[in-house]
């Protein structure tokens, strides 16, 4: 008998080294090494079994036309906008999020949707039992709906039943750390069972051309491995996050073999389930405190829609010899940048100032764009100054000062004027952009014409 085949690999990040360590100098996690057992290998088959051929084909169909990959579209704007534009048929898409979140909530109301929509869908929930799962989809009130309810965690059990239901449209597997495969001899959970399950349900997902959504938990301690060592096998990632106690969601699209990466969809949580959220920028400028200095409007895109948060700064005489610097929801860099620009170009003296920067609502930028909107909070906390509550920021600033023009400055104005916001501040924009009547413009071609204008 072959002696059996020991690593240790990191639940975290999936990388393998020779011997056990405490801390794994690829991801840089503590306690994520665990001792696996990888005789068989990941699809290791039997052995002897019958090889086939495959057979190779030409990139172009003969008939020439070339065709949209299949979707299924879900109606669930927020979900078919985040994927791009509905499910792709034949797909393996990874949704991962911190336990808790509302995945599970989420892809019952998905297959509710579905189903409703005529498609025929498999839930697999490793997770709860059947009972459980029904009692969920009663309060979501799907429990009206064709979706069939598993409740299995080897995978060629659920392949074999698989194999044997009406061909299903989609197939949810809740979770992957609960897969285990006969192949792997490893325990549930490890690196090598979560890779065989997730290989075994792509395999099928392209063999039968039935899309495959897996749920993945996201583990700080390492005990259970993650969604990011599978990442890369699959078609499509998305994380849906959330901010405690904050009750909406953000379903954000990380990976997308099938269309574009920014997108988002945003839904709030509530007594039954998952709203969508159509208008985000209501939701984030919800609780303003239009008369409080330090706080600026931004008018950020996401993906391919327009959506303004507020950015709050506090700027405070420090008590420290090494000012502290706080940031919540932007890049730490970015702002150590902006104020680097406005201590040496605008003469704005921060360095012995605590400085703290929040977006309102734990919403998460990382547009560059954002930068004139922070500096504008910056210096009207600093001033004491509020600005004026009518108005949006955007434009990106360099490292000499200059205020640089920004993707979609059309849309950002447009739908600030939706909000009733009637001025902007904004990169000196192309004379042919389209301008409202109702809104004023105050373009800014370096950062201390803006400082002009704030520090009054
Ligand atoms: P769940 O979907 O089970 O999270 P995950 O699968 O990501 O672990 O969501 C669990 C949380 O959502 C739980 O704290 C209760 C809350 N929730 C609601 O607030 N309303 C609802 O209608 C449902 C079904 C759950
Ligand atoms: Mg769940």
């Amino acid at each position: 008998m072959a002696k059996p085949k020991l690593s240790f690999i990191c639940q975290n990040c999936g990388s393998v080294t020779a011997r056990w360590q405490g801390k794994c100098e690829s991801c840089g996690e503590w306690n994520t090494i665990v001792e696996e057992n990888s005789a068989g290998g990941i699809g290791g088959g039997p052995q002897g079994a019958s090889r086939r051929r495959g057979r190779p084909s030409a990139l172009l169909p003969l008939s020439g036309e070339m065709e949209e990959a299949p979707r299924i579209i879900s109606k669930i704007d927020e979900l078919d906008r985040a994927l791009g534009g509905g499910i792709v048929r034949g797909s393996a898409i990874l949704i991962g999020g911190d336990p808790g979140i509302g995945k599970s909530t989420l892809l019952m109301q998905a297959a509710a949707a579905l189903s409703r929509n005529g498609h025929s869908v498999v839930y697999v929930s490793g997770e709860e039992a059947v009972a459980q799962v029904r009692l969920r989809a009663q309060r979501l009130k799907a429990a009206d709906t064709d979706v069939q309810l598993m409740a299995e965690t080897n995978v060629e059990d659920i392949l074999a039943t698989l194999a044997e239901a009406r061909r299903p449209d989609l197939v949810i597997i809740d979770s992957i750390q609960t897969l285990w495969s006969d192949m792997a001899d490893s325990a549930p959970g490890t690196v090598t069972q979560v890779r065989a399950g997730v290989q075994a349900m792509v395999r099928f997902a392209k063999a039968s051309g039935a899309a495959v959504i897996l749920v993945g938990h996201v583990t700080k301690e390492g005990q259970i491995a993650g969604p990011r060592v599978v990442e890369h096998m699959v078609d499509a990632v998305l994380y849906f996050e959330g901010e405690g106690g904050h009750h909406y969601r953000i379903l954000r699209t990380v990976k997308n073999r099938f269309g574009p990466t920014d997108e988002i969809g945003v839904f709030e949580m509530g007594d039954l389930g998952l709203r969508e959220v159509q208008n985000p920028s209501e939701l984030f400028l919800g609780e303003r405190n239009e008369k409080a200095p330090g706080a600026a409007v931004f008018a950020g895109m996401e993906g391919t829609r327009p959506v303004l948060v507020e950015i709050q700064a506090l700027v405070a005489p420090s008590a420290l010899g090494t000012p502290r610097r706080a940031v919540l929801g932007w890049d730490q860099p970015r702002l150590a940048m902006v104020l680097a620009v406005l201590e040496a170009h605008c003469g704005v003296r921060l360095g012995q100032h605590d400085v703290y920067l929040n977006v309102a609502g734990g919403f998460r930028i990382s547009e560059p764009a954002a930068d004139l909107a922070v500096a504008a909070a910056l210096v009207s906390s600093l001033s004491g100054a509020p600005l004026p509550s009518d108005c949006v920021y955007f434009g990106e600033i360099s490292l000499s000062g200059s205020v640089r023009p920004v993707a979609h400055a059309a849309q950002r104005l447009k739908e600030a004027e939706k909000l009733g916001f009637r001025q902007a501040v904004l990169p000196s924009a192309p004379a042919d952009m389209p301008r409202s009547r109702d809104m004023s413009g105050f373009e800014v071609e370096a950062l201390p014409d803006l400082v002009a204008r704030v520090a009054v």
